[in-house]
């Protein structure tokens, strides 16, 4: 039996009871046969909930590039880790070898030390998907500075925020992005945010569209020049367990971003780990997610999972539908992708298009589809299922979080049975429990309540930056002992786990609580629906009321809008019974949207209550516009 490669559902079982009654034995037989130590650990776990304190691996010392770069440059050193698609399918891609990322990530370290970076700095990377993203990153964990990666498509305000929180003193960026047919002035929203950040002294630019860019004398230093003096040596700074790796802001449902803070050796154990089995990842396999370095996914299955483990993987500049919807299944076959990562939203906007998209590609080279983000809809598992992996490519729908830094409950491919719209089974060593709402834990099977951890695990988030009073108030203050997720979830006859959307999303209706995310999923079995969002409104008899945002499919022909709606309530009687029908349904072009594609339902709340007086913060959307088109239909 194989702790570190699960391949058997048994085998699973096994390694999984083990993980919960020896959890120490467990994860320090991992973290043994599979990394690079500089210095083994004291103690493998020590934790309390209540303060909340929990470090991993305590004792032990590491760097993380080791273990990413290093360590491979004998058996892989002309393998390539990095595969880079470009925005422009004509402009030709780049294979980065290992050898080659371990030199220009030195060079990089190199830099950064030169412009007095040292252990511990915090460093804002503000950068397209482009090399010099993943390059950076490595960079400041090879230095034991402090990453703080800002999505490159937030505004200079979120930006400056965001800077000034963790207390940045250097900004690596780019003249500007490809983004599809669109270029975008990223330096510009740079110097913008810095107008309002002291403590930059220094901005790294990365050359990347070429555009005549204003370079502020002191500050502002090309980044290629610097690369080309450094040299293509340097000896990894030696990093305790628990110093921090990265800080990473995620939203909260109220209040400013919070900075996660993620730390050095359990984060880069449960990454690699959960790579290897969720992924199934062989040796001379292509693995491509498709999300961005600027989100979770992307630092843990983009950069750190995949290179802890020696893999190929994919990063894309570009966007879904630029040159046309074909262009992820084009890269699929021009790189005979074998797992391929993706969001549901994505994946819902692809199937609005027609097959011929898909059919002109040979995708036979897939193995594994994942998905992550939200609830993957029946509707939009099928078409994966079907139209993509042609029925042989199990999926894995992903849950975890920003603050969960891997993935928590999960199928591992060939092992576990998948089931549409079940996140299934916890993954090894994570012990998920549900809670009902006089905080008892539900025990048994069918049932459904708020979704907590009761175990660490070891790539959880440690503290908010600068906030840990925070940390402890929102996650582990709702349920004694427990971290809680903010979201729901059901357990059904055998134990897999469904997740029912955030708890703050679920509606009381006449007494009855209903999620979001199921009847949704109903709407979107209408042949006419492409996308819906429901939210509650105030009813005199039955406390709340249901109001449906609906996205029709753009078919050319026009549908008579009211039978549509008795169609829709029809399907959601039959789906979850008339009690989840809706009063009102509003049909719309579009819904609020997150960057990361999260529907914004609070807004679409506040349109459906008639309360547009104050929307709040509408600037990190990545669709501004459609809101006051939403407002001026509000039934
Ligand atoms: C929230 C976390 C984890 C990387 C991307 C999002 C929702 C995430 C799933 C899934 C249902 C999911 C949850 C979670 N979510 N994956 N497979 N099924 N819901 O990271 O921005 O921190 O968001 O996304 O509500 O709490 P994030």
């Amino acid at each position: 039996m194989s702790n570190y490669h699960i391949k058997h559902l048994e085998e699973y079982y096994q390694v999984y009871r083990k993980s919960v009654r020896e959890p120490e034995n467990f994860w320090e037989e991992v973290a043994e046969e599979h990394f690079m130590w500089r210095k083994k650990w004291n103690n493998v776990l020590s934790w309390d909930f209540s303060k909340p304190e929990i470090k991993w691996f305590e004792g032990a010392q590491l760097n993380v590039t080791e273990n990413c770069i290093d360590r491979h440059l004998v058996t892989r050193g002309d393998k390539t880790a990095i595969i880079f698609e470009p925005n422009d399918p004509k402009e030709n891609s780049e294979h980065i070898t290992y050898k080659q990322l371990h030199e220009r990530v030195c060079k990089f370290a190199n830099v950064l030390k030169n412009e007095g970076i040292k252990k511990g700095d915090r460093v804002c990377i503000y950068l397209p998907m482009i090399p010099e993203l993943a390059i950076s990153v490595l960079a400041c964990a090879r230095i034991g500075a402090i990453h703080s990666v800002v999505f490159a498509g937030f505004s200079s305000t979120a930006l400056s925020t965001r800077i000034n929180d963790s207390d940045c003193k250097i900004v690596i960026t780019s003249d500007g992005s490809y983004r599809g047919a669109k270029t975008i002035d990223l330096k510009t929203i740079v110097d913008e945010a810095l107008e309002s950040c002291d403590g930059v002294k220094s901005v790294l630019v990365v050359k990347r569209i070429n555009s005549d860019i204003q370079m502020k004398d002191g500050r502002d230093k090309w980044l290629q020049p610097l690369l080309d003096n450094a040299s293509a040596d340097y000896e990894a700074e030696i990093m305790n367990a628990e110093d921090p790796l990265f800080i990473l802001y995620t939203s909260g449902s109220t209040g400013k971003p919070k900075g996660m803070v993620h730390t050095t050796a359990g984060y880069m154990v449960y990454t690699a780990y959960t790579f290897k089995n969720v992924f199934q990842y062989k040796e001379d396999d292509v693995y491509w997610c498709t999300a961005d370095i600027g989100w979770i996914t992307g630092h843990s299955y983009i950069v750190y999972g995949p290179l802890a483990n020696g893999a190929t993987t994919v990063m894309f500049e570009g966007v879904p539908s630029y040159p046309d919807f074909g262009r992820f299944w084009e890269i699929v076959e021009k790189h005979k992708v074998n797992q391929f990562y993706t969001a549901p939203t994505a994946i819902r906007a692809l199937a609005k298009q027609g097959l011929e998209l898909v059919e002109k590609y040979d995708l036979s080279s897939l193995k594994v589809l994942g998905s992550v983000g939200e609830p993957i809809n029946e509707e939009a598992w099928h078409w994966y299922n079907d139209n993509i992996g042609k029925k042989n490519s199990p999926i894995v729908d992903t849950w975890w979080q920003t603050e969960t830094g891997g993935i928590m409950i999960t199928p591992i491919p060939f092992v576990t049975p998948t089931k549409h719209t079940y996140a299934t089974l916890p993954f090894i060593g994570i012990q998920p429990t549900l809670m009902d709402e006089n905080r008892n834990e539900l025990k048994g099977n069918q049932v459904d309540g708020g979704l907590c951890i009761k175990f660490p695990w070891p790539s959880m988030a440690r503290t908010i930056w600068g906030n840990h009073q925070r940390y402890k108030d929102t996650y582990f203050s709702t349920y004694e002992n427990k971290y809680f997720t903010g979201d729901g979830a059901l357990r059904d006859e055998v134990g897999y786990y469904r997740i029912t959307g955030r708890v703050d999303d679920v509606i009381i209706v006449s007494g009855h609580n209903l999620g979001t995310a199921p009847i949704e999923d109903a709407i979107n079995e209408h042949p006419a629906v492409a996308e819906s969002a429901i939210v509650g409104f105030p009813h005199e008899v039955k406390g709340n009321a249901l109001y449906g945002y609906v996205i029709l499919k753009d078919t050319g022909e026009s549908r008579n809008h009211n039978n549509l709606r008795k169609e829709i309530n029809q399907i959601i009687t039959e789906h979850i019974g008339p009690i989840a029908k809706l009063d009102k349904i509003q049909f719309t072009k579009g819904l609020p949207k997150t960057r990361s594609g999260k529907i914004m339902r609070r807004i679409l709340r506040k349109i459906a209550c008639k309360d547009t007086s104050n929307l709040g913060d509408t600037s990190t959307l990545l669709n501004p516009e459609v809101v006051q088109d939403i407002i001026e239909n509000v039934l």
